[in-house]
This record gives structure tokens, sequence and C-alpha cells, in this order.
């Protein structure tokens, strides 16, 4: 069956974006994209390759230009927290931002998603949300069948996403977080912060020298085929752990994964986070409720079709 042709973007198409560096294997366009098309809206979503330097000339750029959304990845989840006009609870909560919703002022004067409101007149601000945060609960609980509540959990990289994950999972009331981070004072830091905000977590940092339920690679230590594994497995065996996340999606069996599954751990890909995240800033954007079975079929398509690698 053809693929329909897509009508031509005119001035009235709304734009929504991911920004990341690298982002050439993204597959969020191709989740968004079948998402509009389903509901039979007008947006466009496309994939732009951002450094961290070019980011505030980005955001005024997007501003200037009228976009609705834009999703934010590798390397700019933190940074963008001192780039938006406003932040909401989510993004303020859990220390990243991974979702730009562009807000105008209705007619009574509410500041409201540009993408709901028929026409702009008055300024444009950008308000930051972090939806990857309750998408990791969700994965682990829908995709690796394991419940966070009361796990021990080992979590590598304590980036954007990895901190969004660390306070996102303290809050749920993890038993016991290990932080592993390449550089060790960041993950010192995100410790300190869990043990001041969530004093119920036992957290620590470095690798466990327990076994644990729940480990989740959260770094972007992987994203290029010729990156080392994320973990020593010499200082701490998978098979230790009973299941493993990774939040890489692409290949869906990343070597992490390969080894997880060949030391007889259960274990999942990002897919199911870039899903669940995915929806929520849809329907930030869009108002309207997200097609997630439309969404997912296109994601898995796109990720199979291509063996590029990303997350
Ligand atoms: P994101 O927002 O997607 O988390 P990020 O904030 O740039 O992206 O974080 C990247 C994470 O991957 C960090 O934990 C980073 O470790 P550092 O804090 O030491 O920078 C980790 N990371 C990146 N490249 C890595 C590598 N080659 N080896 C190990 N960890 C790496």
């Amino acid at each position: 069956m053809s693929e329909p042709t897509p009508k031509p973007g005119t001035a009235s198409t709304r734009l929504a974006a991911v920004w990341g560096s690298p982002i050439r294997h993204s597959a969020s366009p191709a989740m968004h994209n079948a998402g509009f098309a389903a509901l039979g809206l007008d947006w466009r979503y496309v994939a732009f390759e951002v450094a961290p330097e070019r980011l505030a000339v980005a955001r005024e750029g997007a501003r200037a230009m009228g976009f609705c959304g834009v999703y934010l990845t590798v390397p700019h989840k933190v940074l963008a927290l001192g780039l938006m006009d406003v932040l909401d609870a989510s993004a303020e909560a859990w220390g990243a931002v991974n979702t730009v919703v562009f807000e105008a002022e209705n007619a009574e004067g509410v500041w409201t998603p540009v993408g709901q409101l028929r026409s702009v007149t008055g300024p444009v601000r950008l308000c930051g949300h972090n939806t990857d945060a309750d998408a990791i609960v969700r994965a682990l609980r829908d995709d690796l069948l394991i419940e966070p509540r009361g796990a021990r959990v080992l979590l590598l990289g304590a980036g954007g996403a990895g901190k969004a994950a660390a306070l996102r999972l303290a809050d749920e009331g993890v038993e016991t977080l290990w932080l592993q981070n390449r550089t060790a004072s960041k993950a010192a830091g995100l410790a300190a912060e869990i043990a001041q905000r969530f004093p119920a977590v036992d957290v620590r940092v470095g690798l466990p020298d327990t076994d644990v339920e729940i480990l989740i690679h959260a770094t972007s230590s992987g994203l290029k085929p010729e990156d080392p594994l994320p973990l020593d497995l010499a200082s701490y065996p998978l098979a230790r752990a009973d299941g493993v996340y990774d939040m890489i999606y692409r290949p869906a069996e990343t070597p992490l994964l390969r080894a997880a599954r060949q030391a007889g751990c259960r274990t999942a890909n990002g897919l199911g986070m870039l899903l669940y995240q995915g929806a929520a800033a849809f329907e930030l954007w869009t108002g309207r409720p997200a097609p997630v079975d439309v969404m997912r079929t296109a994601l898995v398509r796109e990720v199979q079709g291509h063996p590029g690698e990303s997350r």
C-alpha cells in the first residue's frame, strides 16, 4: 500500500520539532507525524541538529517563526532549565526540561499553548515541562514488568535523563538507589539532593554490593556504534539485576541489553519511554488525546526499518 502524499506545509501549518546533538537517527518525527496525520491535524514535526551553544539562538528563531512545541534531547535537558521563560511544576520537580510548550495569551488573558490558539498577536513565552520522569516509571511497570516502589535500583548516568529518572524514582518510593556516573561529583550532587528531598530513600554513589531489582542505563554512551558498554561487567555482573532497562531504543537490542538477556535478566529498551513521554508532549502541544497505538506502530516501524542508534 502506498503512503498518502502529505499536504504541502503552508503558513498555517503548525510546527513542532526535536532539537539535539546527535539527532540524525531520532525516531520521534515518525511517531509525532503519524499521530498528527491520524487526527487529521495540519502539523509537522521535524528533527534539527542543534549544538548546545546554539540552543538560545534556536529558541529565539523558533519563537519568531511561530513554533508550537519543541522536544529536547541530549545534551539540552538541563541546560534548557535556564533558558525557559517559565517552568511547569514537572520541570521544577525533576530538574530537567524535555518538552517546551510555546504559549501566548488568549482573549481572556490566560497563557495558552500556541498550538491551541487560532491566532497569536501578543508576546510568546516558552514553558518548560518534563514528561520523561513519569514515562520511566510507566516503562518500568508496563515494559519491564517490575514495580519500582520498594525496589533496589542501580542507575547509570546523572545527566538530564538520569537526574529526572533518579528524582522521580525517589518520589515513587524506591528502597535503595545507587547512582553511578562518569563524573562522580555529578552523581554525588544528585545524591545529596535526593537525600535532602526524599529522606526515606537510601541513596548511594557508586556500584551496589548487593543484587538489585532494576538496572537503568541513562547515559548517552552507546549512541555511537563504537561506544563501550556503559558498565564494567567485572565490577558488577548483570546477573545481579532482575531487570535491565536501556533508555536507548536503537538498535532494539543494545550490547548492554544483549548481555543482560544472556545473563538471564528481564530486559526492555527505551522505545516505551519515548512513546509515553512523546504522547504526553503531543497532548500538551495540541490539547488532543494522543493516538498512542498509531504512534507506537509508527515508532516500531521506524526503528525496525532503520538500524541506526538513538535515544
Ligand atoms: P541527557 O539529557 O540525555 O541525559 P546529558 O545531560 O548530556 O544528556 O547527560 C549525558 C549523560 O551521559 C551523563 O551522565 C554523562 O556523564 P558525565 O556526567 O560524566 O558527562 C554520560 N556520558 C556521556 N558520554 C559518556 C561516556 N563516553 N561514558 C560514560 N558516560 C557518558
